[in-house]
């Protein structure tokens, strides 16, 4: 598929879906997490090829804590597992590592791994993955707070930008896009102050089975959107 027009420069996912997509294969949930990490890479490599800008995948929740631990452990595990194996690719591709989210919370020895996959992918110059691991909108505006209250700032000095410089996606460009998989349209607490004037894409596909052409068709669709930001006239870039 050929894609004609402007490509997102900020797109964010909700990557829903995975339990119900081994629940229906009667499969146990974590195949579902192992496959949605499979898509998952998949989605991060074109859109470096594609030339975003950032890609913000919503990857655990703070909510999330509250599941089973067995399938705590099993995601962290994964995500250990990811890490471990997917920073030299990553590193091949310019890509830069971050992570938004509380992440003194995850194991010691994730955290480890996050440093380093961060600390390796610092000097490149590509696509920006932007991975949201223990991770509420509402935590990270709290947190952001509270950071400004050590700062001893007086009201007047506080804009939006200076807010948005205190939050985990400090310098980074506002969401265009946020696509929600499952069938599910709630936000869920993800880029709650950065998703103002995001558009919206809810898609009934399961994650695991959400493809590249799925991906490029909901460019597409995206395209075809007139973004006002409450303007008359149309305008290209969020605010
Ligand atoms: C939602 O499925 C997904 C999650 C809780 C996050 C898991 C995400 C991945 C395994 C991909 C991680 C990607 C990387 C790059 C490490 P769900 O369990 O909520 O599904 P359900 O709503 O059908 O139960």
């Amino acid at each position: 598929m050929l894609l004609t027009g402007r490509i997102p420069r900020h797109i964010g996912i909700i990557m829903d879906g995975n339990g119900r997509w081994a629940e229906l294969r009667g499969l146990p949930r974590i195949e579902g997490h192992r496959q949605g990490v499979e898509r998952s890479k998949e989605i991060i490599e074109i859109s470096a090829e594609l030339g975003l800008k950032v890609l913000s995948l919503y990857a655990f929740s703070i909510e999330n804590w509250q599941r089973p631990s067995s399938e705590v452990t099993t995601l962290m595990k994964l995500l250990e597992l990811y890490l471990k194996k997917e920073i030299e690719v990553l590193s091949k591709k310019d890509i830069v590592f971050k992570t938004m989210g509380d992440t003194q919370r995850l194991p010691e020895h994730i955290q480890g791994i996050i440093r380093e996959a961060v600390d390796k992918t610092t000097a490149n110059r590509g696509m920006v993955l932007n991975l949201a691991l223990s991770y509420s909108g509402r935590n990270e505006i709290l947190r952001a707070v509270k950071k400004i209250l050590r700062a001893d700032m007086k009201p007047e000095e506080l804009t939006e930008d200076v807010f948005s410089s205190y939050l985990d996606t400090a310098g980074l460009l506002t969401p265009d896009l946020i696509i929600r998989t499952s069938g599910e349209m709630r936000i869920s607490n993800f880029l709650l102050w950065q998703a103002a004037y995001a558009e919206f894409y809810f898609t009934d596909t399961l994650w695991p089975d959400f493809t590249k052409d799925e991906f490029l068709l909901t460019i597409q669709d995206y395209q075809q959107r007139e973004r006002r930001f409450g303007a008359i006239s149309v305008r290209v870039d969020a605010p």
